[in-house]
């Protein structure tokens, strides 16, 4: 389905710089790697005189470094690489802005690397897998090829940088879409007079583009059911066009689209929030709960090691996502025992996911070695930071003493930081995840979170939060899945202690208690993560069509999961408690509960940024969002621009063009949520109101097309990625002369906005 890079024909025309041929890398470049066993001058496997043999630990790397920059002046970097599919991920960096390449898998160059022969591999820069797009302009300097989590083992040879690379004409794809158009993508120098459209034994006569070239042909008449061929060159593309789905849009509009349930968590800068038009960005997570904000740290807790980690700073942060046109969601730390937080310690600057230098170790480390020699396993980097556990998992003992390790924090020091922030954000959450405190930070809060004090500590920071930013908006408690939505940590005897209520409605009614007895609300948002827990780890055509079908959790009351939660006997006492259905459960227990509350998930994903099926699943759960009211959103974390789900957010939010406010009644005959997400609005453009559409359609195989009534005819702009083109986005306009047949390929979202 989606287009192999290495299937398009490419030669190689010249190799212009040699970073090792044999024996030694070539004079300038340097060994930056880490973690690794290596061996310049490996003769038991190589091309010429010897190799290079790599053994890397989990997370470690081959890197190569040059002081003289290479920038853009290459086409590519070629290798030979033999091993057993090593696990391993390829950036080109630049040291000095501290820039990095998407991370490009081993697996998107080549998956049939061995261990009995060299594989060569040619990395085009101005196709970066997974996702495509151009290396760009950069003062690159350094090659790392990291290993996963299991390490790597493998050769590798005659590592070169290619000045150019010449790609074959070819035709990749051609498809019918919308009314009348036929999208042809092409590598290379294509004749286009090749091109020849036959829809029913009838022959008919016929922007933005990171990773291949698109051309639109508008054809004579419109698209209509049938065979339909098209010939390009030597390739050919046939197409079994379906009968018309009637689909009725009704525009007087239901309901407002909350803006803010187009956020992300961790927007990586100000273009990529215009870019994809972010409308919310969250600081939040794990480290965030252990948020120094006068000593610049946070603390990783259970995710690594314990060990404390230089932190932008928030102030800073909410500054620049502000001006670059996003709203703002931040954590305030609040789950710690009475209650500390990593103390001010040396400042590396090193960005989290770079190789720690032996500077860290003066990093507090609370499991350290010297003190519990018997842990389940240590810092591969810093040998002295242990995970906390006994080798039998239990937690180890005696915990340790926190005025070692951390300073006081408690709601006088978060009103002082609130109050002095030159930057106010506009909504803030109580902490995050704050009920599994003692599985994420059990060095800080080793005692299982009951109701009552995540309560307490939600009422006392909300109060001061509310004191310091009188019109800040409060969202809790970002509870981390449905297991904790019913009950505590304690277990159910903390349910049976509230007269057997599950935790979220007894918490709503709790709060809004406390409105009553401080005169004013303490809880704007009622805030849930929510993780798909269907099994998408093999990543084959059936999961993909789970994936496809687990956006229904959102909102279908005849959706049993299918998970965990679908199959197990009742965990709570809600009714139809096999089904999900988010976003309807939750709006009916605030109305029931603390009528007036907010709705927000600042946690979600789609389980696969990379993958098309991934894109699709963003782009139904946004037009869910807007179409059943959610208030917010946030999605985990900052998915590639290029990627799969970073191009949803730019199919309704993309470079200023947006999906309208004013939700769109949709009706489609015989709808089936498993393979069609259908999303209509309107807004006003120019004074004029203007139809919004989007369209995805979960089938890999087959195209949809649709008899749309309600929808204008006249020019539209189209926005479209997926289908036989890859993942890759394309837009163009177009005349929708009626609107009786509109197509969309396979495995594609599209998006079209009438131009007014
Ligand atoms: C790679 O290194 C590990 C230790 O980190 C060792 O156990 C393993 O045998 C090595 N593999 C090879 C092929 O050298
Ligand atoms: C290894 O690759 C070389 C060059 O591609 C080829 O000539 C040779 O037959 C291959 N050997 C094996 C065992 O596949
Ligand atoms: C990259 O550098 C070239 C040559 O210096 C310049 O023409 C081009 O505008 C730059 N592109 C970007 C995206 O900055
Ligand atoms: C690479 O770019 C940097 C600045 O961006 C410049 O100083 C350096 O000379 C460039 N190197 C090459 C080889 O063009
Ligand atoms: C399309 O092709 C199929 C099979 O080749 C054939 O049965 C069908 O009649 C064709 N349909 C039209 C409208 O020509
Ligand atoms: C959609 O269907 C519902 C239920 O049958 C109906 O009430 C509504 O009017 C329909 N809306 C449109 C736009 O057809
Ligand atoms: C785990 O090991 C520790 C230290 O050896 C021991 O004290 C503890 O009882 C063990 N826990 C279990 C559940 O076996
Ligand atoms: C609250 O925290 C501040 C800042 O760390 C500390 O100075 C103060 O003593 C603490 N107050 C209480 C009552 O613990
Ligand atoms: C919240 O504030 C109340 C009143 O000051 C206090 O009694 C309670 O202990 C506080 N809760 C926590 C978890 O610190
Ligand atoms: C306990 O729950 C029952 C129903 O589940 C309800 O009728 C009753 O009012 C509750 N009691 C209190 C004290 O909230
Ligand atoms: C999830 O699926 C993978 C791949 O099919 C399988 O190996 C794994 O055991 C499954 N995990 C669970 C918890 O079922
Ligand atoms: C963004 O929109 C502007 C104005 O419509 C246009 O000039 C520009 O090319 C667009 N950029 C991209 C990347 O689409």
């Amino acid at each position: 389905m989606l287009l192999g890079l290495a299937a398009l024909a490419i030669a190689l025309v010249r190799a212009d710089e040699v970073i090792y041929t044999d024996d030694a890398l070539a004079a300038g470049w340097q060994d930056w790697s880490w973690g690794s066993t290596i061996d310049y001058d490996a003769t038991t496997m190589a091309e010429g005189t010897s190799s290079i043999f790599v053994n890397s630990t989990e997370y470690s790397a081959l890197s190569l470094e040059t002081p003289v920059a290479f920038n853009n002046t290459f086409a590519g970097l070629a290798f030979d690489i033999s091993g057993d599919q090593p696990d391993l991920t390829i950036t080109i960096q630049d040291t000095v802005d501290n820039t990095q390449s998407a991370s490009i898998p081993l697996s998107a160059l080549s998956n049939s690397v061995t261990s009995d022969n060299f594989t060569s591999i040619l990395l085009n820069f101005n196709n970066i897998p997974p996702n495509g797009g151009a290396l760009g302009n950069g003062s690159w300097n350094r090659i790392t090829f990291q290993a996963g989590t299991d390490g790597a083992v493998y050769y590798i040879d005659n590592i070169e940088l290619i000045s150019t690379i010449t790609v074959a004409p070819q035709f990749l794809s051609a498809e019918p879409l919308v009314n009348n158009l036929i999208a042809v993508t092409t590598a290379g120098d294509v004749d286009f007079s090749t091109v020849k459209v036959n829809l029913n034994g009838h022959v008919v006569i016929p922007a933005d583009t990171p990773s291949v070239s698109i051309t639109y042909l508008t054809l004579a008449s419109s698209l209509s059911p049938g065979n339909l061929s098209i010939t390009a060159g030597s390739s050919s593309f046939t197409f079994a066009l379906p009968a018309r789905t009637d689909a009725t849009i009704d525009e007087s509009g239901t309901h407002l689209i909350s803006d803010h349930v187009y956020g992300i968590n961790f927007p990586t800068d100000a273009s990529y929030i215009q870019e994809l038009g972010v409308t919310i960005s969250r600081w939040g997570g794990n480290a965030e709960t252990a948020y120094n904000p006068f000593g610049g740290f946070t603390n990783a807790g259970d995710d690594w090691y314990f060990e404390n980690r230089a932190n932008d700073d928030a102030d800073g942060w909410i500054e620049w996502v502000h001006a670059a046109g996003s709203d703002t969601l931040l954590a305030i730390p609040a789950d710690l025992l009475d209650a500390y937080i990593p103390p001010y310690e040396v400042s590396t600057g090193l960005p989290r996911t770079q190789h720690r230098t032996p500077i860290q170790k003066q990093f507090t480390l609370e499991f350290i070695k010297e003190h519990f020699i018997d842990q389940e396993s240590f810092d591969p980097y810093i040998p002295d930071a242990g995970d906390g556990l006994f080798p039998n998992g239990s937690y180890v003992t005696p915990v340790p003493d926190q005025n070692n390790v951390y300073v006081p924090w408690n709601t006088s020091a978060a009103k002082q930081w609130l109050t002095g922030l030159v930057n106010k954000p506009t909504l803030v959450t109580i902490d995050n995840e704050i009920e599994i405190a003692s599985n994420t930070h059990q060095d800080m809060h080793p005692i299982p979170m009951s109701y009552d004090e995540e309560l307490s500590r939600v009422v006392n920071f909300s109060a001061i939060a509310k004191e310091a930013i009188p019109e800040v908006q409060v969202a809790a408690p970002s509870t981390c899945s449905w297991w904790y939505y019913w009950t505590s940590q304690v277990g159910f005897s903390d349910n049976a202690a509230h007269n057997n209520t599950d935790f979220i409605p007894w918490f709503l009614s709790e709060m809004k208690a406390a409105e009553a007895s401080h005169g004013k609300r303490l809880l704007d948002y009622l805030d849930l993560h929510y993780y798909f827990q269907g099994n998408t780890t093999a990543n084959d055509a059936p999961t993909r069509a789970l994936r496809m079908r687990m956006t229904r959790s959102f909102w279908d009351p005849t959706y049993v999961d299918e998970s965990w939660i679908g199959t197990n006997p009742a965990q709570n006492n809600e009714p139809n408690p096999n089904v999900v259905m988010l976003i309807p459960r939750f709006q009916a227990l605030i109305k029931e509960r603390y009528p007036g509350t907010k709705l927000s998930v600042s946690e979600w994903d789609s389980t696969a940024d990379a993958d098309i099926s991934g894109g699709l699943v963003t782009a139904d759960s946004l037009g869910i969002f807007g179409k059943y009211g959610l208030d917010s959103a946030t999605y985990w974390s900052d998915p590639d621009p290029t990627s799969a789900a970073g191009l949803a957010y730019w199919l309704y939010r993309g470079n200023g063009t947006y999906f309208g406010d004013l939700s769109l009644e949709v009706n489609v005959t015989n709808f089936d949520p498993d393979f069609l997400g259908i999303y209509a609005s309107s807004s006003t453009i120019k004074g004029r109101r203007a139809v919004s559409l989007v369209i995805v359609n979960k089938n890999p195989d087959a195209p949809v097309s649709f008899n749309v009534s309600g929808l204008p005819t006249g020019k539209y702009l189209i926005r479209h990625f997926g289908g036989e083109a890859g993942i890759a986005k394309f837009q163009t306009t177009f005349e929708l002369n009626s609107a009786s047949y509109i197509v969309v390929p396979g495995y594609t979202a599209v998006f079209l906005q009438q131009q007014v």
